[in-house]
């Protein structure tokens, strides 16, 4: 029989680049977020998880060892939570950390419950609430080695018999892209990075570190240069633009991580765009190989299943530049192509070369065909 094909870079939503550990992060936050998938057209675009990060959990695990969320964020419980998902047509997502303790609270001389040395129970709890992925963090994993960690938890998944997506979130330590798609962890994505910000300066420095990845991308198992900030207000709409390009041609995962429930049209126009989310998604699974990295200009080509090619151009400067791209530098061969500009919405043939006025921190994304 046919095995279903690997699926393309999960989308979807997660709460912690709005929210941190604020109080507003909660099961009517959740829900509401929920709704605004189906009403706002994000679930018809293709976003499915709807997912929740650190300090949804109470601070001690309940009398019997297992992990119980805090009463007061999710006085509802998790399973409820996820039903509602569920109902929607969605799917959810729940955080914890490969270590003793999860990451926040920093300041306080205490955390709330890791995994580690409780991944049997752990997954187990995770699929009777009806978990369909798990977030596995880095902290306070007491120096334990952490192929061994995540090897840990993947297989105690596994064992559940429940579906679950693994997101490995080890930051890029130790090499992840080396381990963490493959078998015996075979973890669907793996940062590769430290904490995104919502500014340009951090999402130009995640993007240099995971560009040069794309060898070890590959169907099912992609590279994670970290959730999206589109639409948080740090960055201009240029900027939120050059943002989801350069994820999408990156084979990223696409999580949403500004609160829907007060995004500006602008920014959802962005979530929203069609052509770039299905360079992201395409079945062909190839991240974008970087042809040009060049005088503070970014040239990134993804081969795709219908013989096409996506093409980014990205200007990282402060000034406004002309490009120019010749055919043969984004690999094409002599003959005619219709290139579509994914951000303009036009279409124009010729011998598929590029010339482009770009501004500072703009992005220029085509799909070329050969006519
Ligand atoms: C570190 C992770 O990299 C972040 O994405 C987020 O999950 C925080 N920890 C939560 O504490």
């Amino acid at each position: 029989a046919d095995q279903a094909a690997p699926p393309p870079p999960q989308m979807g939503f997660n709460n912690w680049n709005s929210t941190h550990c604020r109080d507003e992060f909660n099961e009517a936050m959740i829900r509401g977020i929920a709704d605004k998938f189906i009403s706002l057209g994000l679930r018809d675009a293709g976003y499915r998880y709807v997912n929740v990060d650190d300090c949804w959990a109470n601070w001690q695990r309940d009398k019997d060892g297992h992990l119980q969320p805090n009463p007061k964020r999710f006085p509802s419980g998790i399973k409820a939570l996820a039903d509602y998902i569920h109902q929607h047509g969605l799917k959810f997502g729940l955080y914890s950390s490969a270590g003793t303790s999860t990451c926040e609270p920093l300041q306080e001389n205490r955390g709330f419950p890791g995994g580690l040395g409780h991944e049997k129970d752990d997954a187990a709890t995770f699929a009777s609430w009806g978990v369909d992925y798990l977030k596995y963090d880095n902290c306070n994993n007491q120096k334990v080695d952490a192929q061994q960690r995540y090897t840990a938890m993947a297989e105690a998944l596994r064992a559940t018999g429940r579906p679950i997506f693994f997101s490995v979130c080890e930051w890029g330590e130790n090499k992840p892209w080396l381990w963490a798609g493959k078998p015996p962890v075979d973890a669907g994505s793996w940062r590769t990075t430290g904490d995104i910000n919502d500014s340009y300066g951090s999402m130009l420095k995640i993007f240099k570190q995971n560009v040069v990845l794309d060898s070890y991308a590959h169907p099912g198992h992609w590279n994670d240069p970290d959730m999206l900030e589109v639409g948080n207000g740090g960055m201009t709409n240029t900027e939120y633009r050059s943002h989801f390009s350069l994820w999408s041609i990156m084979a990223a995962p696409l999580l949403i991580g500004t609160d829907l429930r007060k995004i500006k049209p602008d920014a959802l126009q962005i979530l929203l765009n069609k052509d770039v989310i299905a360079v992201d998604q395409d079945p062909l699974g190839v991240q974008g190989k970087q042809v040009r990295d060049a005088d503070g200009v970014h040239v990134i080509v993804k081969p795709l299943k219908d013989g096409s090619e996506a093409v980014v151009v990205f200007n990282e400067g402060d000034g406004a530049r002309d490009v120019s791209v010749a055919a043969a530098e984004i690999g094409l061969k002599a003959g005619n192509y219709r290139s579509r500009d994914l951000w303009a919405h036009s279409e124009a043939t010729g011998n598929g070369s590029i010339k482009v006025h770009l501004p500072a921190h703009a992005t220029a994304m085509y799909r070329i065909s050969q006519l």
